[in-house]
């Protein structure tokens, strides 16, 4: 299939490459310099692909990269409410186009038959006035490949969907411009409804994996912000960085 200008929503620029270290590092240079809300650069593979926590991101050809830049006129606390914006744009293009249980997972993971196929990764810079200058939102989704040495993981093909990657960025791109009008618009209280629909059910045991200890408790949902809530010992804990497992009851 091949990309036509017309198939894309009218305000996303795509830049496209074959190869990147990092559709972000690219993207962060381009935002750097000025480019437009709303540029999208796309690679077919990444060779030096980053996650969370300075993990790397496994980039082989056959999966979707791109790293979408936004400079939203809010606080810069409030930009992380893009992370939730995307995730629920991502979950809803593919229970569009894939016939299997698509779910997200706290931050912004999204879960295809209860296993991890993508991963969200922010990166923003601030004016010296302390408001927001722009924002990098950085997507993978395994589609035909995941990495076999990182438990839990997994791609749409594994799991019995044969989206084409073409079809999954067209989709994925309608949907995100979509939703960040409504956030925009009519602020974070849909998205975190839409968000909550599509997670972990509220009262299922979870452990929390954070920077420096871990902690196990029951997932509350997520507050106004998109901080985490967790009960643990009848108080409710917020929580802003970490990793969430639902914990599997076992006879
Ligand atoms: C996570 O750790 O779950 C987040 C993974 C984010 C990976 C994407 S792939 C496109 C963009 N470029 C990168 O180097 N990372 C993000």
């Amino acid at each position: 299939m091949t990309l036509r200008k017309t198939d894309l929503p009218t305000n996303c620029h795509l830049i496209s490459f074959d190869s990147l270290d990092s559709t972000n590092e690219e993207a962060k240079k381009l935002a750097s310099g000025g480019a437009k809300s709303g540029t999208v650069v796309w690679a077919r593979e990444q060779v030096l692909g980053r996650g969370r926590y300075g993990r790397t991101w496994d980039s082989p050809y056959g999966n979707l990269y791109l790293s979408i830049i936004q400079r939203p006129t809010c606080f810069p606390s409030d930009a992380t409410q893009l992370g939730f914006v995307t995730g629920v744009a991502l979950a809803e293009a593919l229970l569009s186009i894939c016939n299997i249980e698509i779910a997200l997972k706290w931050p912004n993971d999204i879960m295809a038959n209860g296993k991890k196929a993508s991963g969200i990764l922010l990166e923003s810079s601030i004016n010296p006035n302390k408001s927001l200058e722009w924002l990098v939102i950085g997507v993978g989704l395994n589609i035909e490949k995941f990495p076999s040495d990182i438990e839990n993981s997994t791609s749409l093909h594994k799991e019995g969907s044969e989206v084409t990657l073409e079809n999954v960025l067209i989709t994925f791109l309608h949907y995100f411009f979509n939703y960040v009008e409504k956030w925009f618009n009519n602020g974070f209280d849909p998205i975190r409804e839409r968000w909550l629909s599509l997670s972990l059910k509220k009262g299922t045991d979870i452990k929390v994996r954070l920077p420096e200890d871990v902690i196990f408790g029951t997932f509350m949902g997520i507050d106004d912000r998109g901080s985490l809530l967790i009960e643990k010992n009848s108080e409710i804990n917020k929580i802003d960085v970490g990793d969430i497992f639902p914990m599997v009851i076992t006879n």
